[in-house]
């Protein structure tokens, strides 16, 4: 087998689609992949915590009050440290500098909780449920310079119910969000897809 794809992954909060990636890569649902470094700007997140539970590369690297640029610039150098080739936003919440994304070209996916392009930005799962759609779902895409913007590999759909809150609303999206990530994570990894235009389409 060739050198397995290494994966960086960036979180800020709880971690629970970077344990879904994880258990995939485990599992074998994400072929020849490893996690080589996850890095977070919350020292507490708990997320970080559970990386280094399960004997992961995990660091916490903090704005501490720098600028954005500077900040992402100590965050690539660490990437390219750990010779990471793709870069997975599992929940961080902080936009990236132009000279992130330029850095790592369609080589940053990033996992939205809502169908882009609609609700884009904070609380997607609460802006959907307030609209009153009757379908919800997630979204996983390549990072560009605009917020939520690039180019989507792939969605799931869920349903929302009558009885649902905003709450029984995010949860059943982000049952489909950790299916969605690893999912998107294997076709990038695949070498079987091409971008055309904005599509995210299968060889031919
Ligand atoms: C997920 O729902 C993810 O889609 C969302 O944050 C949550 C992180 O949960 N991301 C965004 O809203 C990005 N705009 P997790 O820490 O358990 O993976």
């Amino acid at each position: 087998m060739s050198t397995p794809h290494r994966l960086g992954i960036l979180l800020s909060g709880r971690g629970s689609n970077f344990l879904a990636i994880a258990d995939s890569v485990a599992a074998g649902r994400i072929p020849n992949a490893e996690i080589a470094v996850v890095i977070s700007n919350k020292a507490d997140a708990p997320g970080l915590a559970a990386a280094r539970e399960r004997g992961l590369t995990a660091i916490a690297i903090e704005a501490n009050g720098r600028k954005r640029a500077e900040h992402d610039a100590a965050i690539i150098a660490a990437l390219k440290e750990h010779h990471v080739g793709l870069i997975c936003l599992a929940g961080y919440m902080r936009l990236l500098s132009p000279g992130f994304i330029q850095a790592f070209p369609q080589r940053i996916l990033n996992i939205h909780p809502s169908l882009l392009p609609a609700f884009p930005g904070l609380d997607a799962q609460h802006q959907a449920f307030d609209y009153g759609v009757k379908i919800a779902g997630c979204t996983v895409h390549f990072v560009d310079e605009q917020l939520d913007h690039g180019i989507i590999i792939l969605q799931r759909t869920v349903p929302v119910h009558e009885t649902d809150d905003s709450h029984t609303l995010s949860a059943r999206i982000l049952a489909e969000e950790h299916i969605a990530y690893a999912d998107a994570i294997a076709r990038v990894l695949s070498g079987n897809y091409v971008i055309e235009g904005r599509r995210y389409v299968r060889k031919q």
